[in-house]
């Protein structure tokens, strides 16, 4: 197995502008090599046609992106000479390879389209900067992905977040569904308190937009024997993330851009809510991991994230407010409500 060093591009492959795995029902890509050379190639991102980019890049953490079960996938494929990414490029390389990328998505999106990037603290502050005032983007959200299972450290807070930046590409209108990814309210899950069955902000009752600090059940990190695992990836984001930000910022039939596929969990969720989607990656053991994934496992879980609860309290409120538990369990605002009541009387 080769290993590349330093920040250079890769050379065109013969097959520039093929995909490397494709499927229909919804168009499914996904191209092997440097996203920075070889997504250029492929017309729509040329004619700035993707509706919404997700970017989950290396974190120059010194990775192997390329793990021995993944390498046991290309070997049962084939095999085949292949390279992994460099994970450790000095700093100012990481940086130009970071504008680099970002430059590619940003002119790959329509005006109006939205740009996510799952980066963490070391390098969060650097892409802000640039993207808000090189590439003028609005920034619409800064959310944090929570998790409970970081490093563990003793020299200082243990890192327990990532950062989910969203910017959208000035000149058009962009694309906000919230109703689609509501969750439910404290005010009906913990206090029961009766305003909540007769909102004034539009959402249903006993629902609200999400906070922007992403946490719960479904979004935990993808380890050990989760069901969504694909082993050989240590840098899965769970398909809850990708649901979130899929359904609230695309319509079906638009085109979502993953430069950099991974397990492929992307793709895995934007063909289960029928958007097309293109994609690259450097490894081809990941590809071939990922593709497998895509077009045979699908999305493991989905809709399970939706309309629950994120309250970090107990139900406090029955009692007082036996009138709003029962509409709640009645369903008049739906499943995960209802589950909350029960338990709340329980
Ligand atoms: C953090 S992982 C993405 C994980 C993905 N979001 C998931 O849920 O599985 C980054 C991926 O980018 C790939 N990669 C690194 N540099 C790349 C480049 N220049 N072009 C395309 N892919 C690249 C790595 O091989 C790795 O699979």
């Amino acid at each position: 197995m080769a290993k590349s060093r330093g920040a250079r591009k890769a050379k065109l492959p013969a097959s520039a502008g093929v995909p490397a795995f494709s499927a229909s029902a919804p168009d499914t890509r996904v191209y092997l090599g440097d996203c920075r050379t070889v997504l250029s190639d492929v017309r729509e991102v040329r004619e700035g046609k993707v509706d919404l980019v997700f970017a989950d890049p290396p974190f120059n953490w010194n990775r192997d992106y390329e793990r021995a079960r993944a390498v046991e996938t290309l070997a049962a494929s084939g095999g085949g000479e292949f390279e992994t990414w460099p994970d450790d490029l000095p700093r100012e390389n990481y940086l130009d390879f970071t504008r680099e990328w970002i430059g590619v998505c940003a002119r790959a999106l329509r005006p109006g389209g939205s740009m996510w990037i799952n980066i963490p603290d070391d390098t969060a502050a650097e892409i802000v900067v640039f993207v808000k005032n090189e590439l003028k983007f609005a920034m619409a959200n800064w959310c944090i992905w929570h998790y409970r299972f970081g490093q563990n450290r003793t020299g200082g807070f243990i890192n327990s977040k990532v950062h989910a930046l969203h910017f959208v590409k000035p000149g058009g209108i962009a694309t906000w569904r919230p109703e689609r990814v509501l969750e439910m309210s404290d005010r009906a899950s913990i206090y029961f308190d009766p305003r909540t069955l007769s909102k004034k902000d539009g959402m249903p009752a006993g629902k609200r937009v999400p906070m922007d600090v992403w946490y719960g059940a479904n979004w935990g990190r993808i380890q050990g024997n989760n069901k969504e695992r694909r082993h050989g990836h240590d840098n899965q984001l769970p398909e809850a993330y990708l649901e979130r930000v899929i359904l609230a910022t695309s319509d079906e039939g638009d085109l979502v851009l993953d430069p950099f596929v991974g397990s492929g969990t992307t793709a895995t969720v934007a063909r289960a809510y029928g958007r097309r989607f293109i994609g690259s990656e450097f490894s081809k053991a990941n590809a071939v991991s990922a593709w497998e994934r895509i077009r045979d496992i699908g999305m493991i879980n989905k809709g399970k994230a939706l309309n629950r609860s994120s309250a970090i309290f107990k139900a406090r409120g029955v009692g007082k407010n036996n009138a709003v538990v029962r509409s709640l369990k009645e369903g008049s605002v739906g499943g995960a409500e209802s589950e909350a009541a029960e338990e709340a009387q329980a």
